[in-house]
């Protein structure tokens, strides 16, 4: 694979990164991505009608099931090579800060540390009403599971659109994006905030930015280097070409 050999030696002498990942990172391990169309029951609902609470409020359980789907979904894949990368990575740069909107757990499993998921984390439930996280749930496979504590019903401990991102995996996202001296962007399609915006406050505190991507997005205009192609293969080739 042909690397930028700027970008090889910018990465061996690099101290501090910070890398976004998004659905794309967990395509290779047979997650769909968020924007890929949808398949069987849910195939006449869009992701963006599904993650909300209005549409929890309104069909409760055709959103659990919908996750239950996607949790046995992600229970049953493997990580692939660019998730184990990031975990070379991570070895490799003195600090080096993983960020992802994904909510499979892959990363973790992969065995990167200090993960910072901006979006929950799918295998977490917690109370719609009084927020309460549930240890464990019983589902009968015909009612939403409910709290032991108020009688709620419990829901994914993940981001849904129009709610606001965990302050304080917000504010460490913030800190080592505004402290690295290289900031990655992978598998993500840049579309939702406050995520999308890290890259260009990256740049603006002088950056080098890296996009790694099947296609080109928003972002893109704006990179200093755009490797397109599987994060899956890429990621790989890079640790090889800086670190051997
Ligand atoms: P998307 O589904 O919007 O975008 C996936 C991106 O990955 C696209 O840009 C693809 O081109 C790219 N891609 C696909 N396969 C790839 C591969 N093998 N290697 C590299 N790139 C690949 O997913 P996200 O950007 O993660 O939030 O979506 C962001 C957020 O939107 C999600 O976390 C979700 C949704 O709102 C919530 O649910 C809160």
């Amino acid at each position: 694979m042909n690397l930028p050999a700027e970008l090889v030696s910018l990465l061996r002498a690099c101290q501090r990164a910070a890398a976004l990942t998004g659905a794309g990172v967990s395509q290779e391990s047979g997650v769909p991505t968020f924007r890929d169309s949808q398949s069987g029951l849910w195939a006449q609902y869009r992701p963006e009608d599904l993650a909300t609470p209005e549409a929890f409020r309104r069909h409760p359980k055709l959103v659990w099931d919908w996750y239950a789907m996607r949790r046995a979904r992600a229970d049953s894949v493997a990580p692939n090579p660019g998730h184990y990368a990031l975990v070379a990575m991570a070895r490799q740069i003195a600090d080096f800060t993983l960020i992802t909107q994904n909510v499979d757990g892959l990363h973790a499993r992969a065995g990167s540390p200090n993960v910072i998921e901006l979006h929950g984390n799918i295998r977490r439930v917690k109370c719609f009403d009084c927020g309460k996280p549930a240890a464990e749930w019983h589902g009968d496979g015909q009612s939403v599971p409910t709290c032991a504590a108020c009688g709620g019903l419990l829901r994914p401990d993940v981001v849904w659109f129009g709610e606001r991102l965990p302050p304080e995996a917000l504010e460490a996202a913030w800190a080592a994006t505004r402290a690295c001296q290289v900031f990655f962007s992978i598998g993500t399609s840049g579309l939702v905030q406050p995520a999308a915006s890290l890259a260009h406050v990256a740049k603006e505190g002088g950056a080098t930015v890296v996009e790694i991507n099947l296609e080109p997005t928003p972002l893109t205009p704006w990179v200093d280097f755009f490797l397109r192609g599987k994060s899956g293969q890429i990621l790989p080739a890079l640790v090889t070409a800086v670190w051997g």
